[in-house]
């Protein structure tokens, strides 16, 4: 029997998660905090999608006691919580929200780079200690200084037009070749850029090839008195030699949200080298946490869970070939089939619909090496043979309907 759809929202999700899932037929139950062992459990067993944050582990286990869950939704940006080739290999999606906290990252960015400029984190701190420091030395504005943005994304591009909007000159460099926006100029290399900036931030991916990316050599580079801005991820900046840097007065300042080894919770103790330096802006990894990124993050990936429960899209799922479809047309029914991606299995569903006199309408499919997904838009039928017969194929990993007919022995 197909359930009829239930989400649970795990760790407070906003809520303008609930009217879109409701809009798409949902009942929804939501919980506070994450959950774990039995009450996770519990919790699933009702479950069509679950949503999650970074704190609610789903492992291979979980997938297969509740092989009911056609989807996660991890409502922000990582997936390491989730054991994303146990869900593909039950034919579970998951999906997340990569790119809703980009505003959030860039305005800080730039806020930070005027808090910089003008010193108004010093001086805030002395007067807090009773100290009236009223000098306008090495105090600065942002109009006319350069801007040296190193990885012009979804992030970097953005920090580019609001710097711009403050008059500031904006330099880039990208291993990519980007469009310019407004007066914005590539740089071919990154030591170009870094000799020619008065403040350099950094928006690139964590990865192999941009670990120690801004290290000694490069800081040695940057301008005397030059700021550094670190809001990417820890690995990518070695905090030893910009503290040096900061120490040594090579630099003027630098504001770092991220770092090589960040406390797990909340309230949890913080070390590290930059603590010794007044000229450092510190904060605790919030550069995309705001209210409004998390009502960005709460839409995006509802809609992402509400099209793949409608219509089967799986458009930026994070673990299944992806598929965007359109919407169903009245009087039809979409066949939704997760197979593995071995020969003959097209063949063999084809065979079937002519077997039970049914025509396809449409025909989509996306593979990955492991995994396909196949959709077939149908005359709508009542029969179950048909679908009795997809679901006992041994490729089979997950069959559904968009009209809620189910096999006689769902898989
Ligand atoms: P993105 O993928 O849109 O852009 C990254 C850019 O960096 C791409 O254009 C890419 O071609 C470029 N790039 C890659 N390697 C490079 C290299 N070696 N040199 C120069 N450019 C290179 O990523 P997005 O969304 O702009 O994110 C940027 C960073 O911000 C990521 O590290 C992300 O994890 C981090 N982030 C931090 C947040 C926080 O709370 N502080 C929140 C959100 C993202």
């Amino acid at each position: 029997m197909t359930r009829a759809p239930h989400a649970l929202l795990l760790e407070s999700i906003h809520e303008c998660a609930d009217g879109v899932l409701c809009e798409a037929g949902f009942t929804v139950e939501r919980a506070f905090g994450a959950l774990a062992g039995e009450q996770l459990d519990q919790a699933l067993e009702r479950a069509t999608v679950v949503g999650i944050r970074s704190k609610t582990e789903l492992t291979s286990a979980h997938f297969a006691r509740h092989p009911h869950l056609i989807a996660v939704g991890c409502f922000c940006i990582g997936t390491n919580q989730v054991d994303l080739s146990a869900a593909e290999a039950r034919g579970c999606a998951v999906f997340n929200s990569p790119f809703s906290n980009t505003r959030s990252v860039a305005e800080m960015t730039v806020a930070e780079a005027v808090c910089l400029f003008r010193r108004l984190f010093e001086k805030s701190t002395l007067l807090h200690g009773g100290l009236w420091d009223k000098s306008a030395a090495n105090s600065h504005e942002t109009r006319g200084r350069t801007l040296g943005i190193v990885g012009y994304g979804h992030i970097g591009s953005q920090v580019s037009v609001l710097a711009e909007s403050l008059g500031m000159r904006v330099v880039f460099h990208d291993v990519v070749r980007r469009l310019p926006l407004g007066n914005a100029q590539s740089r071919p290399t990154l030591d170009a850029l870094l000799r020619e900036a008065d403040c350099v931030t950094v928006h690139v991916p964590e990865n192999a090839s941009t670990a120690g990316l801004i290290g000694e050599r490069q800081i040695a580079m940057m301008k005397r008195g030059a700021m550094l801005i670190n809001n990417a991820r820890g690995s990518i900046v070695d905090v030893d030699a910009l503290a040096r840097a900061l120490r040594d007065g090579h630099l003027g300042g630098a504001a770092v949200d991220v770092f090589p080894d960040e406390p797990s919770a909340s309230g949890d103790p913080f070390s590290s080298p930059l603590r010794a330096c007044a000229s450092a802006i510190l904060t605790p990894h919030i550069g995309g946490s705001t209210e409004e990124a998390q009502e960005l993050i709460a839409i995006e990936v509802a809609e992402k869970l509400a099209r793949f429960w409608l219509h089967g899209s799986t458009q930026n799922a994070v673990n299944l070939p992806e598929v965007d479809l359109p919407v169903l047309r009245d009087g039809q029914l979409r066949i939704l089939h997760v197979h593995r991606n071995v020969p003959g299995v097209l063949g063999t569903m084809h065979t079937l619909l002519a077997r039970s006199r049914i025509n396809i309408n449409a025909e989509y499919l996306q593979s990955n090496p492991r995994t396909s997904y196949v959709i077939l838009d149908v005359e709508e039928f009542t029969d179950h043979t048909l679908l009795d017969g997809i679901a006992a194929m041994p490729e089979t990993i997950r069959l559904r309907t968009t009209a809620g007919i189910a096999p006689t022995s769902t898989r």
